[in-house]
């Protein structure tokens, strides 16, 4: 379980499969996001799960309030163990749940998980440019940048829409001004080891 101030995030389970395909067959946000699928069933989104459990570059997780109300799906895609980069992304599948402050807090859980837990130093996603909210809440509420702009890049009812590229590095993150807010707190207590618990090494302690 991941904690945040209004939201947590937790592994996804085989009975949360019909809401998922709920939200990925909703046409308002599909026009949102920069995925494309066609229409999805239970079934095939069960077979897609049974695979998706042991893949450790691609992990989503569900949203849920504090309560264990779901309210969208999150997670860390294309995870470059080695440059310590991944993609994000943020959907809150029920209307009631947005615009409440919990995609900011999501989004700052997140970036808290990858830089301190995960060991990332660097995350990035995309935003269609009528995406509003998404813009909001991931450059101006948590100080992402964006680094260019993809032209025409997704093709959505009939158009080409550019696509910008946003990211955001551990720096930035640290420089948040709400940032206390989820840092990972200092443990109250430190062991101290006594000489005699300590194992001495050949030559320790000579002259
Ligand atoms: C985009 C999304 C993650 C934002 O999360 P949220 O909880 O709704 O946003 P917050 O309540 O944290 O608000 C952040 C800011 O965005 C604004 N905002 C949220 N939704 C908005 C919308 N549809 N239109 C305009 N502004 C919006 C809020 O008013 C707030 O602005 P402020 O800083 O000026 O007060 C969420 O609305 C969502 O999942 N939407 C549908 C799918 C989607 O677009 N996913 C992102 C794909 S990249």
């Amino acid at each position: 379980m991941i904690v945040g101030n209004k939201v947590r995030f937790r592994a996804l389970e085989d009975d949360d499969q019909p809401l998922l395909v709920a939200w990925l067959n909703d046409p308002e946000i599909s026009r949102l996001v920069g995925g494309f699928s066609f229409p999805a069933s239970v079934s095939a989104q069960r077979e897609w799960f049974a695979r998706a459990k042991s893949d450790s570059k691609n992990q989503r997780w569900m949203v849920e309030s504090l309560e264990g109300e779901p309210l969208g799906l999150t997670g860390l895609w294309q995870i470059d163990w080695q440059n310590r980069h991944a993609l994000t992304a943020l959907k809150l599948g029920a209307p009631s749940a947005r615009g409440k402050g919990y995609g900011t807090d999501a989004i700052m859980t997140l970036m808290a998980y990858a830089f301190f837990q995960v060991g990332l130093n660097r995350l990035w996603g995309e935003i269609l440019p009528y995406n509003l909210g998404s813009y909001k809440a991931y450059v101006e509420r948590c100080g992402w940048r964006v680094e260019g702009v993809s032209r025409q890049h997704i093709y959505r009812e009939g158009q080409f829409h550019d696509q910008l590229r946003v990211a955001v590095l551990k720096e930035d993150f640290l420089a948040h001004p709400e940032v206390a807010r989820y840092t990972p707190k200092a443990p109250e207590h430190t062991i101290s080891v006594l000489p005699e618990h300590r194992v001495t090494w050949p030559g320790e302690g000579a002259p």
